[in-house]
């Protein structure tokens, strides 16, 4: 069951320029995005540097302002003002941020961090508070002398970790995760990601999980969105995604994450190359006379390409 569905979503910024200050153009940062968000699922969205992945997800928490579309929640739209900042949507819906030193307050302590959604949604004593921001504490690994500090006494990874405990400390529905392993070493994206997938499957939350890394993407969703300059271009299970590719510019993103193994290393730039020039040659195909994304074309009922319809069987 769906609790959650953006409609359309746009948002548009404008140019200025000219003597008079006048609007002159728009970026079309998010141009036209649909999604179903189920209970318990993970819904990656990737994209290159600039694709709107990040306004996506501050648009849907109400971050961005949104130029049109709708955000149906259980039942109800709740895009732009008529929802009240105490509404069951913002304690629903959380977010973490791409990068965790600025999106923590540097002046509190991780006591007053953590405990600053559930005073935003609940009434607790002191003496519970204490209590869930241990609790809190324990489910992301941290210890207990952690409430006392400040942000910049965390390394990264840490700070990542409290980033997620204050997601979580209203029991969402949802976290928009950006990027949230990105400025972290190899090893400590492990011990965040692992977090994550077990509080997860604790809660039943399910994760828009934001990153331009389709390793990380894979290892984490179940359904996949691939965005181009504020457009899908394709979205499907994961299996349909890297198995079955069929956007050119899918295609291209996986023909270039990287494999360890040395000897299909050859085979693998052998592979690029081709998919490269299979690019050069067909992209006339996948874009209209403006570069533009086509619309979403269903193959299957959860596999969808942008693509035109005559071009449907060629493919
Ligand atoms: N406040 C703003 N005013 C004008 N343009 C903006 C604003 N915020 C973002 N943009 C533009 O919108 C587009 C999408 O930006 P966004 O931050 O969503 O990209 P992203 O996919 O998250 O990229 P990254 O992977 O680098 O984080 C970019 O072209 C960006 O320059
Ligand atoms: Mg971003």
């Amino acid at each position: 069951m769906s609790f959650l569905e953006i409609k359309d979503l746009k948002v548009h910024y404008p140019i200025r320029g000219g003597f008079f200050n006048t609007v002159v153009d728009h970026v079309y940062a998010v141009d036209g995005v649909n999604m179903i968000i189920e209970q318990g699922k993970t819904y990656g969205l990737v994209g290159e540097s600039g694709s709107g992945k990040s306004t996506t997800g501050k648009a849907i928490i109400g971050l961005e302002k949104i130029t049109s579309g709708e955000i149906i929640y259980e039942g109800k739209n709740v895009a732009g003002k008529n929802r009240g900042r105490r509404s069951a949507f913002n304690k629903d819906v959380q977010m973490i941020f791409q990068d965790s030193m600025s999106s923590l307050n540097p002046r509190k302590r991780v006591r007053d961090l953590i405990a600053e959604p559930i005073r935003n949604f609940q009434r607790l004593s002191d003496q519970e508070e204490r209590k869930r921001v241990l609790e809190l504490l324990d489910i992301v690994g941290m210890p207990e002398d952690a409430m006392y500090k400040y942000p910049h006494e965390f390394s990264g990874g840490q700070r990542q970790r409290l980033g997620v405990a204050r997601a979580v400390a209203c029991n969402p529905k949802l976290i928009i995760a950006d990027e949230p392993v990105s400025a972290l070493d190899l090893s400590v994206q492990a011990q965040v990601l692992n977090f994550m997938k077990n509080i997860q499957q604790q809660y039943g939350l399910s994760y828009l999980f934001i990153s331009h890394d389709l390793g990380v993407v894979r290892h984490m969703c179940d359904y996949i969105s691939i965005m181009y300059k504020g457009r899908f271009v394709e979205t499907g299970t994961r299996e349909e995604i890297y198995s079955n590719p069929k956007h050119i510019y899918t295609q291209r993103l996986i023909s270039a994450i990287p494999n360890i193994n040395p000897l299909v290393r050859e085979e693998n730039k052998s592979n690029r190359r081709a998919v490269d020039a299979f690019y050069r040659e067909n992209e006339h195909l996948y874009f209209d006379e403006n570069g533009k994304v086509y619309d979403l074309n269903p193959l299957t009922k959860t596999h969808h390409v942008a693509i035109k319809e005559s071009i449907k069987g060629a493919i």
